[in-house]
Formats: C-alpha cells, sequence, structure tokens
C-alpha cells in the first residue's frame, strides 16, 4: 500500500489471497471502492467498462451458488469476459493437477484467475505460480476474503462503522474459513469478535488471533451488536466433532427464545446456504432484523471493486 498524491491509501496488490495479509487500510481501500460501484447495479444499463477487454476465469473445484455466480455477474457489469470453469467437466477428472489446470487456463490470455479449491494455500500456490491475477474464493478450511469482505462492508453499511461493533461469530468455527477472514477483518478496523462453539469446534487456539472465544452462547446473547451464524459443515465435519444436530441447535442455535434476549436491534447474518431450523431458525433467517440477502447483494459491488483493484496495475 502506498500513498497518492492527494494522501489517500493506493492499491498496489496484484492478488486477493487472503485478509490476513492486508492492512486496515488496505480493506478500507477495497470497501470505499465497493461503495463507488453499488450505485452501477441500481442502473437500467448494470455495466462500466473498468475491464472492457480483459478476461476473468471463475475455477471452482468446490460447489458455490453466491460466490461463483456474484464473481462472473461482478466481471460481466466490468465489462470482462467471463468463463465459468467447473471440475466437474473438466480434465481434472482425468488426473489433470490444479497447477497444470492453471497453466493452461493462463495460456489462453487470461487476466485474473477466482479459484476455489478445499485444500487451504492453493490460492496462494497458485499465485506463486501463474503470471496473471489469483483472487482466492475460497481455500478449504483457510479463508474466505471476499466474504470476509462484505460482511464488514454490509455491517459497516448498517452501522456506520466497524469500530466498536461487538460481533459474535457462532457455530462450526474449526471448519470455517469464513470465521477466520471475519476475525482478521473485523479485529483490524477495531470490531470486538466472540467466538462462540461447542468446544469439539472451537479451541482456545483462536485467543491467539484476538478473539474471545465463548462456549456459552447464552451468556453473551445480549451484549452482541451483530451475530453471525456458521453453516453446519456437515461435509467437513467429524462425527467425534459433533454430537447430535438436536443437541447442536438446543447450544448453539438461533433459536426464536434466544433471539427475544438479544439487544433490540441486534443484525443477524449467515454467509449461507443455511441449514434452516439447525444454526437458525427460519423466520429469523428472513425477518426484519436478518441481513442475509443484503449481504448477497453487496458481494456483488465488494466483488467488482476486488476485481477491478487487482488488475488495475497493469
Ligand atoms: N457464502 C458462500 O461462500 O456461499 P457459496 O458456497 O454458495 O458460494
Amino acid at each position: 500500500m502506498t500513498l497518492a498524491s492527494d494522501d489517500k491509501p493506493r492499491w498496489t496488490r496484484k492478488h486477493l489471497l487472503s485478509l490476513e495479509e492486508l492492512s486496515a487500510d488496505e480493506i478500507r481501500v477495497i470497501l470505499d471502492q465497493a461503495d463507488a460501484f453499488k450505485e452501477v447495479s441500481t442502473r437500467s444499463i448494470k455495466k462500466v467498462p473498468a475491464l472492457r477487454g480483459r478476461v476473468v476465469v471463475n475455477a471452482f473445484f468446490e460447489d458455490s451458488t453466491r460466490t461463483r455466480t456474484s464473481f462472473a455477474l461482478a466481471a460481466q457489469r466490468l465489462s470482462a469476459d467471463v468463463i465459468d470453469f467447473s471440475e466437474k467437466t473438466s480434465s481434472t477428472n482425468k488426473g489433470e493437477t490444479l497447477i497444470d489446470t492453471a497453466r493452461n487456463i493462463e495460456a489462453m490470455g487470461v487476466d485474473v484467475i477466482v479459484v476455489r479449491h478445499g485444500a487451504a494455500g492453493s490460492a496462494h500456490y497458485l499465485a506463486r505460480t501463474v503470471k496473471c491475477s489469483v483472487v482466492n474464493a475460497g481455500d478449504g478450511a483457510h479463508e474466505h476474503p471476499t466474504q470476509g469482505l462484505l460482511d464488514v462492508y454490509t455491517m459497516r453499511e448498517r452501522f456506520g462503522k466497524i469500530e466498536g461493533l461487538k460481533v459474535a461469530i457462532v457455530g462450526d468455527i474449526a471448519n470455517s474459513r469464513v470465521a477466520r477472514s471475519n476475525l482478521w477483518a473485523l479485529n483490524k478496523l477495531g470490531a470486538e469478535v466472540i467466538l462462540v462453539g461447542p468446544p469439539t469446534l472451537l479451541s482456545r487456539s483462536f485467543e491467539q488471533l484476538g478473539a474471545r472465544v465463548v462456549h456459552d452462547f447464552d451468556s453473551i446473547i445480549g451484549e452482541v451488536d451483530v451475530i453471525n451464524m456458521l453453516r453446519v459443515q456437515f461435509e467437513r465435519v467429524k462425527s467425534s466433532q459433533f454430537p447430535s444436530v438436536r443437541e447442536f441447535t438446543r447450544l448453539f442455535g438461533l433459536t426464536w427464545d434466544r433471539f427475544q434476549r438479544c439487544k433490540k436491534d441486534v443484525f443477524i447474518m449467515h454467509p449461507g446456504p443455511m441449514n434452516r431450523g439447525i444454526e437458525i431458525q427460519s423466520d429469523i433467517a428472513d425477518g426484519p432484523q436478518s441481513g442475509i440477502l443484503q449481504q448477497v447483494t453487496n458481494g456483488l459491488s465488494v466483488r467488482m471493486a476486488v476485481l477491478y483493484l487487482v488488475t488495475s496495475l497493469g
């Protein structure tokens, strides 16, 4: 990050790989750029020429609805050419490696590879190998930087600031890249983060990353401004970590009874996809204090900002 002639921080990164490595100023640059792009989505013709002639490839080696669609739409709104690459129909099924796949995609003159992969560190690995920009769309349980960004963007929109907010992130922390990216961004921007979950899914080691670790949801329910409920990742969770769905909902679900004990203006978030009735009750997810669809809407502006900034260097 350098300062522009008007003393405003200027973006200098070719890749977006994690929020751990960004400074607070860099995060603010992305959020402010997203603010500028939000207006584009309200126009009758929802396009700007910022990435005309550029090529963005969505390379998803794991399932996705929100992130994949949002990146594709973000690139299209910036007038880029977009290619959707899916593992299920690609030559990775014939044994081609991630790196060979990426190098072959890059050889077609691609400017940005947006990658989601089940292995932590895969986006960093790719960025060291290819010459184009790499954007991490989720790497294993490590990070999901654009989800973290759209979450803090949505909180900033709701409260006007992040500094001083008390944010609870609740549930399957151990398997959550969303929790990690949120924790980095919120800490850097001056919020207090409380991680809540059973000891099997939330170790005390998170305290070293600057979070308060709590195993009793009810003990903090009345003091937080934001509750970000995480999806229980049944595809990743081990049976020894998770005794029963009923027990989890009783102790860590956002039930109507718990919601009644929250602050009056508590803001409810969830990155999706939701397990309705398990980590969150449906009428709370769909209620007036829920920002869940607002998160999805904001994801578009945030991803436009990220694509725009990583390609702005050359
Ligand atoms: N929040 C999120 O990453 O959702 P998808 O898995 O649908 O992209």
